[in-house]
């Protein structure tokens, strides 16, 4: 979507994956679905130094709703969780200088039950105007899958005739696969600024590893279809949260670098390892993810133990992660002449530590379902 947003893969905190659908304020007041909650993760997106590395939106998902919208049509936060609205804690999280994103679903309800936006297009993005909303995702639950392709265009030019500028995330093509419903890729290229397109992530190694795989079978599509202003989101970082040990968590940010993945965190950043945090905050991956010529990497190679995946930089470099698939640890080779070029001046990307000139090829050793995260600059 060209509306000038999303130059780069967007960054932020979503709760869905780490928080879900808990609104029981009262038997769980710390990690229920409310105001408290993202203020204290807005306040800690800002001390722990994510909004400086690049992390500026803070996004509700499911389930912050009110049952039913007011006899005008209205659509409210739940009043009792958010007691000042979506524009009080929209301006609370605008003050932090962070941007505000919301969730809303193209059907007649939410995923979780909660008011959908059907019927209710213009009402609810002049709102989101009003509130001052940055982000929008758009679920697609309990909606005719055939209609989408007229319905998600629908709100996106409703988003844009607010003259609010707001990133356009959608769930579009997730259900048209679903559904078997050929996807047009030109049209969600044209009006949406990411989408979803494959299973929900969940807090496993199983489910991160799906993901990937999915993305290196469709690697020439996807490859294809990403850029600037439109990108191919492979779901949240689970990265500080349970499912994930060091090695196979520095796989999850190494790969959706390489993939231009947005990078949209679920964890709880009041209780997080310091490990967890650094890897989020890593510069030299986040470099790769936001590198300028927004080039999706591919799948070079695999075999039955292993994965090479490689992107191309802006500078003329290239990120190259060595994925060891296989359940032992394992030595990892990779011949630089598969991409062209003998030697290289080489930084691992994890460690930030310049490993100088290598030549011919490079090895190291991986832990299961981790990477060797490498930026290659070729010796011409
Ligand atoms: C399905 C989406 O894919 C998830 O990311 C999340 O938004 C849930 N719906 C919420 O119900």
């Amino acid at each position: 979507l060209e509306n000038g947003l999303a130059r780069t893969p967007p960054m932020g905190w979503l709760a869905w994956e780490r928080f879900r659908c808990d609104v029981n304020c009262t038997s769980d007041p710390n990690n229920c679905i409310s105001e408290t909650l993202f203020k204290q993760m807005a306040d800690h997106m800002v001390s722990g130094g994510y909004l400086a590395a690049g992390y500026d939106t803070i996004i509700m998902d499911d389930c912050w709703m009110s049952t039913s919208r007011l006899a005008n049509g209205t659509l409210l936060a739940d009043p009792v969780r958010f007691p000042n609205g979506v524009k009080g804690l929209a301006d609370y999280v605008h003050s932090k200088g962070l941007k505000m994103g919301i969730y809303q679903d193209y059907g007649t309800n939410t995923c979780g039950g909660y008011p959908g936006i059907y019927g209710y297009i213009d009402i609810d993005t002049r709102d989101y105007a009003s509130w001052g909303i940055d982000y929008v995702k758009m679920d697609g639950c309990n909606v005719d899958p055939a209609t989408m392709n007229k319905g998600y265009p629908q709100i996106g030019m409703a988003l844009n005739s607010t003259g609010r500028p707001m990133v356009y995330s959608c769930s579009w093509p997730d259900y048209m696969r679903i559904a078997k419903i050929p996807i047009d890729w030109q049209l969600i290229i044209q009006y949406c600024n990411l989408w979803r397109l494959f299973d929900d992530i969940q807090d496993s190694l199983s489910s991160v590893s799906s993901i990937v795989e999915y993305w290196g079978s469709q690697q020439v599509l996807l490859s294809g279809i990403a850029g600037p202003g439109h990108w191919n989101d492979m779901d949240m970082l689970i990265i500080g949260d349970f499912g994930l040990n060091q090695a196979q968590s520095e796989m999850q940010m190494a790969l959706w670098a390489i993939n231009a993945s947005p990078l949209i965190m679920s964890n709880d950043l009041r209780n997080i390892s310091s490990w967890a945090s650094s890897l989020l905050l890593n510069k030299a991956i986040i470099a790769v993810s936001q590198d300028p010529l927004g080039q999706q990497g591919i799948r070079l190679a695999r075999n039955a133990t292993s994965e090479t995946w490689v992107r191309i930089l802006a500078d003329g470099s290239f990120a190259i992660a060595l994925y060891n698939t296989a359940t032992v640890a394992a030595t990892l080779t990779f011949q630089f002449a598969d991409l062209g070029f003998s030697s290289a001046t080489v930084t691992n990307l994890i460690t930030q530590q310049p490993l100088g000139v290598v030549t011919t090829s490079y090895s190291a050793p991986v832990q299961p379902f981790g990477v060797w995260f490498i930026r290659a600059y070729p010796k011409l």
